[in-house]
């Protein structure tokens, strides 16, 4: 379990449906709400009776008055019955991840990212849900010039993935116009998100893993590329207060404004374990953009959000996860 609590959010939903809850980030959100006195419903496909990672994501959950967790999936499960007198629906289930987006996983990505969110958007609006945050990506900007992207700037989604999380954030607020919708959507642009259980096809598990096992790193591309990392509990902060703010519309960016570059990353893996990275220099991945960076603008005046975890201590937190559990990152991804 993760060391640093979220800062700024001030009120806590009642009771509340995640989907995706037995997920990296969504089992951290359902965690902190239902630590907070949220009644959580969660939903996940992923059975924690076979599945590893879900039930290792879930662990910290067990026990907590409040939370009641049930596998299905949202393609064809019945939604409405798990969404009355909910105050909010954190709608995070999807297939992430851009590189596996090409080829024959798209229809993966169709289904869950697009046909479920349409099952759960309508179901929302059936049952008059007051509001839906819904997970989408700093991915739909595609390539920048390096400058900080702005909610108003122009989508360029480069992968399949994007394009579907693109489709998923329009779908959800175009639900949210029509005159009988009475469920306000915030969707939330998370920028890489890392940190305690985060997905191990991700670079920040992967290099971590690689400084605390000896074993090589592969590296797409020469290294340069930067990202907006995103320390889970700030990510967590932001979504409950997406939840909480009245008047919370739209698209918020969630990153806070700075980058480093993965070499940088594989520098304070190394600095923090006291081990050489032998480092396996691979082709660059179809669909990864050179650089992304938010403008936190709006998450900041919106929500009152504010970053509170620099790369270098989440890190460290990441870090000293794994090593509580090295079954888990000792595990191929
Ligand atoms: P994750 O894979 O750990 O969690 C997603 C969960 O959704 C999984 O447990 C999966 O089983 C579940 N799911 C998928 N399809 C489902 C379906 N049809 N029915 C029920 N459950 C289903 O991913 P994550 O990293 O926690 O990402 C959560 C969400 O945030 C995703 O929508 C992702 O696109 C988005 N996102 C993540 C990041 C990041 O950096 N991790 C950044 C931007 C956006
Ligand atoms: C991440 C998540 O995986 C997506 O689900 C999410 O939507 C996206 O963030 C987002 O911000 O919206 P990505 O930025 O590609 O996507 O994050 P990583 O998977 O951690 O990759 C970061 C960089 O590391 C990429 O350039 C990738 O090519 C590189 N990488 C990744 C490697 O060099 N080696 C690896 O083993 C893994």
């Amino acid at each position: 379990m993760s060391q640093h609590l979220p800062h700024v959010t001030t009120a806590f939903p009642r009771r509340a449906v995640v989907t995706g809850a037995a997920g990296f980030i969504g089992s951290h959100l359902a965690h902190t709400l239902a630590q907070a006195g949220t009644v959580v419903i969660g939903v996940d496909r992923r059975n924690p009776a076979v599945d590893h990672t879900a039930a290792a994501n879930l662990a910290p959950l067990h026990g907590l008055p409040g939370y009641v967790h049930i596998t299905a999936d949202l393609l064809n499960c019945a939604i409405d019955p798990l969404l009355i007198d909910a105050d909010v629906v954190f709608h995070l289930a999807g297939v992430p991840g851009v590189r596996p987006s090409w080829g024959p996983q798209f229809g993966e990505y169709v289904a869950s990212n697009i046909l479920a969110t349409q099952r759960v958007m309508e179901a929302a609006t059936r049952i008059g849900v007051p509001r839906l945050v819904v997970a989408s990506s700093s991915s739909v900007y595609g390539p920048t010039s390096g400058g900080a992207s702005v909610e108003t700037d122009q989508p360029r989604p480069a992968s399949p993935y994007a394009v579907t999380k693109l489709a998923e954030e329009q779908l959800c607020l175009a639900h949210a116009t029509q005159a009988h919708c009475s469920t306000s959507v915030v969707a939330l642009r998370y920028f890489t998100v890392y940190g305690p259980r985060q997905r191990p096809d991700m670079f920040t598990h992967r290099v971590l893993r690689a400084a605390l096992t000896g074993q090589p790193l592969r590296l797409y591309g020469d290294g340069h590329q930067r990202r907006d990392f995103t320390y889970i509990d700030d990510a967590v902060s932001a979504t409950i207060a997406a939840a909480t703010t009245p008047n919370a519309r739209d698209v918020i960016n969630v990153g806070g404004g700075s980058s480093a570059s993965l070499l940088e990353v594989i520098g304070i893996a190394r600095s923090l374990v006291g081990r050489e990275i032998e480092v396996h220099q691979e082709n660059p991945r179809s669909g990864d953009v050179l650089t992304t960076r938010a403008n936190p603008g709006r998450a900041h005046e919106v929500l009152g959000w504010q970053p509170q975890v620099d790369l270098h201590s989440g890190m460290r937190s990441h870090m000293q996860a794994l090593t509580a559990e090295p079954a888990v990152y000792g595990r191929a991804a």
